[in-house]
């Protein structure tokens, strides 16, 4: 749906790019941008710029950009009316539409609110004479009642409609309670009942603090026909695989880094003694969206899973997504409980403190684990061993650390460094050979490193692209140059979004609005982002000097695409007189 071009400005005006995007990043002034670290990929140093006096993000980085409203489309994933709808919420703007219209948005906002209603419900059950048995449940895995209300546990009676009949009470849809997978239908006559019944319930809540989902834990471990743990299934307002448990409160830790653990139960332990930065994934292996999340709040994560062979899989699973979403892993080698929940509660905080401090970097922890799956005294598994530990090392960035693990390794294999050095440089050197091989293929065609990434965004010429960039770049900078290339029409450009970009803002122009990145409608993001780019790459003077050479160039390699035919050589003739007559 369109929203009028004037409340577009307006909604752009009242929401300052470097305002909303400093509520997800933490943004220091260079000259005239703003730089951090960037919310989309994985990073240490800050290749994300904002230009607030251009209205504009990008990442020189993933080469993400876009005004404001395209931040917000990237950052919580939202369609462009439902990223407009969000960013006039947030300036407490109406937004002129149908009311009919049921929005996305509108739609989720109702699954929050149900949401909330929802946990308010299975709260109270756990004070109310049914919840009596959850609550002793509760006490009895040490939780005092602090916990129960920071984190709003409840409790689902064992009924079939109390949650159903509550929420239709409260005005709430069948079609928004299927929605909220907090029921299930009946085959026989779709009839609803509650998903959750008789269960510890865990509220499940993102970063902006809306209650997105459950997780119901049984009572009665020794009934093992059903799951220990039930989950919410995923609905429009709940992902499991980009969410995290307990980020919204361990994101305001001051502790500097975050714990990562498997279970709600040992998220929940660690925020009652004291660690009040850990979170758990949901029921899920850690995402590749998990760990950016958790990148956008810290760059040092120590992980901790259960001490079981499943747990070290998983640990080992979860390094390298971390690491490349920039952050620095540390792993925490659980001991003499299964979990940090039965750790805590068996030996308290302070010596749960010092295995965190023995916590080790995960080099550390995977030659120790490599360590252990070979018997050294066997010369073929030795062998083996120092091979796959010199694997592991020659990944390392750095030539110091190479050397310093491979003198550990040495060490416990009672070789000599010189002999480990040597199996290190072998490894470096093999997958060095590997990763030129890879380079080639994608240097084999050059041309594609200069270009735009998406095809539809390709340059045909470049060198009249090169001008219509600078072009654009000058005119969006000073948009009075507008009156100096009135002449200059946009089919006259060699690439179709250069001319697209340049035609809605001589419309802009003509009608008086604000000539800027951030009032451009219909562009796909990634059509966002390269403008973006070319906007914030170019930064040369701004005068009506370059920008006469610009549009000279443009014109030219345009005359000079269209001389094939004397049919076409008289139709730029024409063209070129009329735009001459205008300008005399
Ligand atoms: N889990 C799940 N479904 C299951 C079992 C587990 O989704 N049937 C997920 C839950 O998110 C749970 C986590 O895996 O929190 C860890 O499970 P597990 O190690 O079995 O439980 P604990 O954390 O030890 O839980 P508790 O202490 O309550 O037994
Ligand atoms: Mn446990």
């Amino acid at each position: 749906m369109a929203f009028p071009a004037s409340f577009i400005d307006e909604l752009v005006a009242r929401n300052p790019i470097e305002d909303v995007v400093g509520q997800y990043v933490t943004l220091k002034r260079s000259g005239s941008n703003l730089f951090g670290l960037c919310p989309f990929h994985g990073e240490k140093t800050a290749s994300f710029s904002v230009a607030p006096d251009k209205g504009i993000f990008y990442c020189f980085g993933c080469h993400k950009g876009g005004g404001v409203i395209n931040f917000e489309m990237e950052i919580e994933g939202l369609s462009y009316p439902d990223a407009v709808r969000a960013l006039a919420k947030r300036a407490g703007m109406e937004v002129p539409e149908d009311e009919q219209y049921q929005s996305r948005y509108r739609q989720q906002e109702r699954l929050w609110a149900l949401h909330k209603e929802a946990a308010r419900f299975y709260h109270s059950q756990l004070y109310a004479p049914v919840g009596a048995e959850a609550l002793r449940y509760a006490a009895g895995r040490g939780m005092p009642k602090s916990i129960l209300t920071k984190f709003g546990i409840g409790y689902a009676p064992d009924s079939w409609t109390d949650l159903v009949d509550y929420l239709r009470k409260k005005g709430y849809t069948d079609q928004e309670l299927r929605d909220s997978g907090l029921v299930t239908v009946s085959k026989k006559n779709g009839n609803l009942f509650d998903r959750f019944r008789d269960r510890l319930m865990f509220p499940i809540i993102d970063v902006r603090g809306n209650v997105i989902g459950f997780g119901g834990r049984i009572m009665n471990d020794k009934d093992k026909s059903a799951a220990k743990y039930l989950n919410s299934p995923e609905t429009l307002i709940f992902n499991k695989r980009k969410n995290l448990f307990a980020l919204n409160l361990a994101k305001k830790s001051k502790l500097g880094y975050l714990i990562l653990v498997e279970g709600y139960m040992d998220a929940i332990a660690l925020h009652q003694y004291g660690f009040d930065c850990a979170v758990a994934s949901l029921g899920t292996a850690l995402t590749e969206d998990g760990a950016n999340l958790l990148s956008r709040y810290t760059d040092q994560v120590v992980l901790i899973y259960d001490g079981d062979a499943a747990g070290q899989n998983a640990t080992q699973r979860a390094i390298p997504i971390l690491e490349k979403a920039g952050l620095q892993v540390k792993v925490l080698q659980m001991r003499d409980a299964k979990d940090p929940d039965e750790f805590l509660k068996k030996f308290g905080a302070d010596r749960f403190k010092l295995l965190l401090e023995e916590s080790s970097n995960r080099v550390e922890y995977q030659l120790a684990a490599i360590l252990k799956k070979y018997d050294l005294r066997d010369d073929d598994q030795k062998v083996q061993y120092l091979q796959e530990s010199a694997g592991l090392i020659s990944t390392l960035g750095s030539s110091v650390q190479r050397e310093v693990y491979a003198g550990r390794v040495a060490e416990v294999a009672k070789i000599s460094l010189d002999a480990m050095k040597l199996e290190v440089n072998r490894a470096y050197k093999r997958r060095q050979y590997q990763e030129k091989k890879k380079q080639e293929k994608i240097d084999l065609s050059p041309a594609k490193n200069l270009q735009p990434k998406s095809r539809a965004i390709r340059y045909d010429n470049l060198k009249s692209a090169m001008a219509e960039e600078m072009l654009l770049s000058l005119i969006l900078r000073e948009p009075a140059l507008l009156e100096e290339v009135k002449d200059l029409e946009a089919d006259m450009f060699s690439s179709p979004l250069l001319g697209r970009a340049y035609d809605q803002l001589c419309q802009r122009h003509r009608q008086g609005l604000e000539v800027s990145l951030s009032g451009l409608t219909d562009f796909e993001p990634e059509e966002m982002s390269h403008i973006a780019g070319i906007l914030q790459r170019q930064d040369g003077p701004v005068n009506e000097q370059a920008l006469r050479d610009c549009a000279l160039t443009i014109r030219e390699e345009y005359q000079k695409a269209h001389t094939q035919s004397t049919d076409d050589l008289m139709r730029l003739r024409e063209k070129m007189q009329k735009s001459k007559g205008i300008k005399a």
